[in-house]
């Protein structure tokens, strides 16, 4: 049975090869100053940058540059960002990137305004802004965490070795995105592989919860049954437009509320992935993909009933003469396989993780409760130390 939900989705899209002809109209709805969000220089060496700079001139802006945004952004560049915010009195963020980028300028955008610390008061107390936001822009160059139309931001602190990612109501969600799948052929292989992951991941985390029967869950079959179909011609043909942009849009609905509506959510690969890219540093998606079947492979008998309907819905296996666990392990080496296929990284070792770090990885792990089994630490432990 579907329980009882809202539903809204703040963020108008805008998708395919001519999006960006659109940023136009969206920028008359803001004033001069544009902060200018990037990442460490992908958008400069493949022109996009140039085309979001002509644009923004063309409509009288003003540009405040913001780049250097990192992969897996830090609560200090936050701080940065919030400095050159208010030092210029920016009307609008415009993150030109992937979801560090997004993230990022959400940070600053409910921050700007606020006397608070914003790392006391957004990411250990997980408060909701209670200050004016700034709004934020977001233009997508690579496909995976729904960022440009949700309300997440992952920040992580290096002093605590801490990555956290609180998920805010709809006034934090990006005003608008502009979605060109081309954007996001020049990203290397191990990127876009790692934002397969992330896509697959994030519908994994809301699948896998409860056993009813609903619409929810429906959705989620499909979307894993087209990120896998296009994964596999994109990894041969990075450049065929109807894999990259059925990928970037599945990315979209993966993560932007949409499948989690009516039904508990789990999680728990994202918050030990989480832990992971706080001690490592590591790609977001391969933290996910190298926790991911050892964590799977533990909870699939407390759920094995929707491992088994995985099995034959995602992947094809026939039920016939097997038992529900050979069944529901039969999917999970589909699974695995095609995670090898296109290249994922397996253990945590090849992130350059250490086993000093276990201790310290189960220890920033937060446990939710909305999956098949609420993990103790000591499982936690288990499972971390497996990945290896
Ligand atoms: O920095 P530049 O030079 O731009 O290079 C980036 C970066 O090195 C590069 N890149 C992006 N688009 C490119 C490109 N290179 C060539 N061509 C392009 N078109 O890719 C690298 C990774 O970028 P990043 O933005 O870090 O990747 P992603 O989109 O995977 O974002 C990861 C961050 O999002 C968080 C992750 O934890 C991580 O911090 N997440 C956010 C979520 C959310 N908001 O809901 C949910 C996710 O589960 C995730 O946790
Ligand atoms: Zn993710």
């Amino acid at each position: 049975m579907l329980g009882n939900f809202s539903y809204r989705n703040a963020t108008k899209l805008y998708f395919g090869e001519d999006a960006i002809d659109h940023l136009s109209e969206e920028l008359q709805k803001y004033g001069k100053n544009i902060q200018l969000i990037y990442g460490g220089g992908s958008i400069k060496r493949n022109g996009i940058y140039d085309e979001i700079v002509k644009i923004l001139k063309d409509n009288g802006k003003n540009i405040i540059e913001d780049g250097g945004v990192m992969p897996n952004p830090t609560i200090d560049k936050v701080r940065d960002g919030i400095r050159i915010a208010r030092e210029n009195n920016v009307d609008l963020l415009l993150s030109v990137g992937g979801g560090s980028c997004c993230d990022y300028a959400k940070a600053v955008s409910i921050s700007v305004n606020c006397d608070e610390d914003p790392w006391e008061k957004y990411f250990e107390r997980m408060e909701e802004p209670s200050c004016e936001i700034v709004p934020v822009g977001c233009v997508l160059t690579l496909a995976g965490t729904g960022s440009e139309m949700n309300g997440g931001s992952v920040i992580t602190n290096n002093d605590l070795k801490l990555k956290v990612g609180p998920v805010f109501g709809e006034e934090v969600f990006p005003k608008f995105a502009i979605m060109n799948p081309k954007y996001t052929y020049t990203l290397p292989q191990k990127q876009m592989v790692a934002g397969i992951y992330d896509i697959f991941n994030h519908i994994c985390e809301q699948y896998f919860s409860g056993e009813d029967d609903n619409t929810s869950d429906y959705i989620a079959e499909a979307l894993m049954k087209s990120v896998v179909h296009s994964s596999l011609i994109a990894i041969e043909d990075p450049e065929d437009y109807e894999a990259r942009s059925n990928i970037m849009w599945t990315a979209t609905w993966a993560l932007n509320t949409l499948i989690e509506c009516g039904k508990s959510t789990d999680w728990m690969v994202h918050m030990i992935g989480q832990s992971v890219g706080a001690y490592t540093d590591a790609t977001h998606g391969m933290t996910l993909s190298a926790v991911s079947l050892p964590y799977y492979r533990y909870i699939m008998p407390y759920g094995l009933k929707k491992f088994v309907r995985f099995a034959q819905e995602v992947w094809n296996i026939s039920p016939d003469g097997k038992t529900d666990v050979q069944i529901a392990e039969e999917g999970l080496e589909a699974m695995e396989n095609w995670m090898k296929t296109i290249g994922l990284t397996m253990n945590l070792t090849d992130l350059g993780a250490t086993k000093d770090m276990i201790d310290g990885i189960t220890d920033g792990t937060f446990i939710t409760d909305g999956g098949y089994k609420v993990l103790t630490k000591d499982e936690i432990r288990e499972i971390i130390r497996s990945s290896f």
